[in-house]
């Protein structure tokens, strides 16, 4: 097991585009396996591998089909194929811990990726799983949710946040 630490606002790292995966290997099947583990050790519901301070275009979530909260999935070099409608959803990151706010996301998402055999694998979502989904995708672009807010309301929280780890 990788000992993987999550990256706290305002790394830089955070802010970087990712790049795109172009052989799963032993090395990225063992950082897939470890950033569950470090996902579930913090208690979130989602870690992407530019927040433990790798720039590949991975991420791993719950998967929410599944009530026991014991199963997950692991999307490679994901793509975003269709979305529809919009929501408004109360979010958090494990890199900004202890702040939340609303913002706006697509209510249903439809995305295609890789998975950790390199099969390529639709995801269509919905609810949760879809604000996730896209959460995660944001950051494998250096995207992180205060981004998505109204310019008033990212003011206000880049100025709680910047005060709160400095
Ligand atoms: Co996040």
């Amino acid at each position: 097991m990788q000992n993987l630490s999550v990256r706290i606002f305002p790394d830089p790292i955070l802010q970087k585009q990712s790049k795109e995966v172009d052989n799963i290997d032993e090395k990225i099947v063992k950082l897939t396996k470890s950033m569950i583990e470090t996902m579930k050790d913090s208690d979130g519901v989602g870690l992407s591998a530019p927040q433990v301070g790798i720039l590949k275009r991975i991420f791993v979530c719950r998967d929410f089909s599944d009530e026991d909260k014991e199963t997950f999935l692991i999307l490679i070099n994901p793509t975003i194929i269709d979305y529809q409608g919009r929501v408004e959803s109360k979010e958090g990151c494990l890199s900004i811990p202890g702040f939340y706010e609303y913002i706006y996301r697509y209510e249903k998402i439809n995305m295609k990726a890789l998975d950790i055999n390199g099969e390529e694998q639709n995801f269509h979502s919905d609810g949760q799983q879809s604000i996730v989904f896209q959460h995660e995708f944001d950051h494998l672009n250096g995207i992180l949710f205060p981004e998505r807010m109204t310019q008033i309301k990212k003011e206000i929280f880049l100025k709680r946040i910047n005060k709160a780890f400095k």
